[in-house]
């Protein structure tokens, strides 16, 4: 009796798992991002520190990619988990990372001595990049209300990471009319601005990297769009990772001890057992 009930009851579960199966899915409704992401790729292009292995950074490109930071994204976005001692990793000697902080255009938050009013001072070296704006609140009427997120991790937060970052600052484009035809909810506002790299294609970052030679390069590279757009994702993924060397390098480590200890345990091996064997 129970083996009946038991084959009726697997019987009922596997029809319904063939119904299931057999009937059409409901059709969910393509948004507009779905759709310009499913027909556009990705632009592809190389960094020194793809390879998983071998990868390093090219302390060079770090440097622009700091300089476009500088002088172009940190007008609203902030670095807060980068010193600025750190750049000497990135081929900065001691007196220009003094020099930087001297410089910089915000000065750090501080306290009045005489008063015990809050003020500002200079950054030091063993300071954190300071915030462009005082708080959240004050970044989001800056931008439309739109809040800059800080850019020290932004690398690692986004699929692609620095293929990403390149993708997004150089995709800005007047929307195509037959996307707005086909999806007129999309149609791009007037404080956004359309960029099919982005996830739900509007952006309120208005484009950062409008014309070529918009920094002059120290080093006289070429300043095209393409290479600043480059040389600061290169430098976001510095800032995200700045081990990446060392783990490259453990890595390698790693594969080369194993090695050794697998042609070992394979001499050891063939010297116990070679009198065994006939
Ligand atoms: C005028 C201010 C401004 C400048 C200058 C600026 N950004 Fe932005 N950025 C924004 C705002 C605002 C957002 C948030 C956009 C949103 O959520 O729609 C943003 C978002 C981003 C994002 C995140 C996109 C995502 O996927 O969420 C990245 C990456 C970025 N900016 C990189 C840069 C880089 C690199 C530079 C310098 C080349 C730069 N930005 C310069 C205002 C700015």
């Amino acid at each position: 009796m129970v083996r009946i009930v038991g084959f009726f009851a697997g019987l009922a579960f596997v029809s319904a798992l063939l119904v299931a199966f057999v009937m059409p899915r409901e059709k969910v409704e393509e948004t507009a991002a779905q759709y310009v992401h499913e027909h556009r790729e990705e632009k592809k292009i190389s960094f020194s520190f793809d390879n998983p292995v071998w990868g390093k950074y090219d302390r060079q490109q770090l440097q622009r990619g700091f300089q476009v930071y500088k002088e172009v994204c940190s007008a609203c976005h902030s670095l807060k988990h980068v010193a600025f001692r750190d750049l000497e990793e990135i081929g900065f000697t001691k007196p220009e990372v003094k020099a930087i902080a001297k410089q910089w255009s915000t000065e750090v938050p501080s306290i009045n001595e005489q008063t015990g009013e809050p003020a500002t001072r200079k950054a030091i070296p063993s300071d954190y990049f300071p915030s462009p704006f005082a708080n959240d609140t004050a970044a989001r009427v800056a931008n439309n209300n739109a809040l800059p997120p800080d850019l020290s991790d932004i690398a690692k937060a986004r699929e692609g990471g620095p293929h990403y970052t390149h993708d997004l600052l150089t995709s800005y484009q007047e929307q195509p009319a037959d996307l707005v035809k086909k999806f007129p909810d999309i149609k791009t506002p007037e404080t956004l601005h359309y960029n099919p790299a982005f996830a739900n294609l509007n952006i309120a970052m208005p484009p950062p990297l409008a014309a070529d030679d918009q920094v002059a390069y120290a080093d006289g590279t070429k300043a095209t769009i393409d290479q600043m757009a480059t040389d600061v994702s290169a430098f976001l993924m510095w800032t995200a990772e700045p081990k990446l060397e060392n783990r490259h390098r453990t890595g390698i480590a790693v594969v080369i001890f194993l090695l050794i200890a697998t042609a070992l345990a394979y001499g050891s091996y063939q010297n116990i057992w070679r009198d065994k064997k006939h």
